[in-house]
């Protein structure tokens, strides 16, 4: 679904990230996980074409309006409502008003937000403004999304509950995921394989785990699986190779 090949990305001439060949199978979900600055949403950014590449190939396997992004800052418009943001995208595809209307409205109930369609999102929470973008995205029915750390800023409460929906949706649907993350166990409960990018400059895929627990998953239990542990302690100790 997603094939990245031999990609360097870079600003005014200076390379930021070299060589780093990534690949995710449909109907999987891969996290992408590095320090700070070592370039992953410019890799998220140059699979939606707006970022040239210096070298290297992407190739998606679907067209790139069957590619959803859910950006690491919120990108909602303050003066549109929830279900105006959300219905937003729709519009570009043609679809009359009426039914942007009642679409965006399912959406956000599948993500708790009934009652809150005619929010601004000065007038919603960080959780709620969350939940409003990744209803935008969901809306599209996108076959991948890229996720840019969507969950950073929430409490772990609602995070985990955001998330445990979330994966509800993709694993029922099928959609394939790459996804952004800090949050070493965030990216194994959820994922099949996870990469690990090495600090910039010139940073590189500096470790793969593929992840092979059972699914559907569920984020509390996952955790008690015998392997969990382990396997966490392996990326630890990647990831703090990579950062010393
Ligand atoms: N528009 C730009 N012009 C010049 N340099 C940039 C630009 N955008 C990003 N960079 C640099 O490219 C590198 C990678 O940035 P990027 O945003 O991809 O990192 P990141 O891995 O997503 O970091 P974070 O985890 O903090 O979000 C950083 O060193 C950053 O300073
Ligand atoms: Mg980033």
């Amino acid at each position: 679904m997603l094939e990245i090949q031999g990609l360097s990305l870079g600003y005014g001439g200076a390379a930021i990230l070299r060589g780093v060949d990534l690949s995710v199978a449909a109907g999987q979900i891969v996290s992408l996980v590095g320090p700070s600055g070592s370039g992953k949403s410019s890799i998220l950014r140059a699979v939606m074409g707006l970022q040239p590449a210096l070298a290297g190939t992407i190739t998606a396997g679907v067209p790139r309006d069957q590619i959803g992004i859910l950006f690491q800052d919120d990108a909602l418009l303050p003066w549109r409502s929830a279900r105006d943001n959300v219905a937003l995208g729709l519009r570009a595809r043609g679809i009359d008003a009426a039914t942007r209307g009642r679409t965006a409205d399912a959406f956000l109930g599948k993500m708790g937000l009934a009652g809150l369609e005619d929010r601004f999102p000065g007038r919603l929470s960080g959780g709620q403004r969350k939940r409003v973008a990744l209803a935008q995205v969901m809306a599209l029915a996108p076959r991948l999304i890229l996720m840019d750390e969507p969950f950073g800023s929430l409490d772990a409460i609602v995070r985990h509950r955001i998330t445990q929906d979330l994966l509800v949706q993709v694993e029922g649907q099928g959609i394939t995921v790459l996804l952004v993350t800090h949050d070493l166990e965030e990216a194994l409960a959820l994922s099949d394989a996870v990469y690990l990018l090495s600090s910039g400059p010139d940073a590189h895929i500096a470790a793969f785990h593929a992840i092979d627990l059972p699914r559907p998953r569920n984020l509390a239990t996952v955790r008690a699986d015998p392997r969990f542990g382990p396997l966490l302690a392996r990326l630890w100790a990647d990831l703090s190779a990579v950062v010393a």
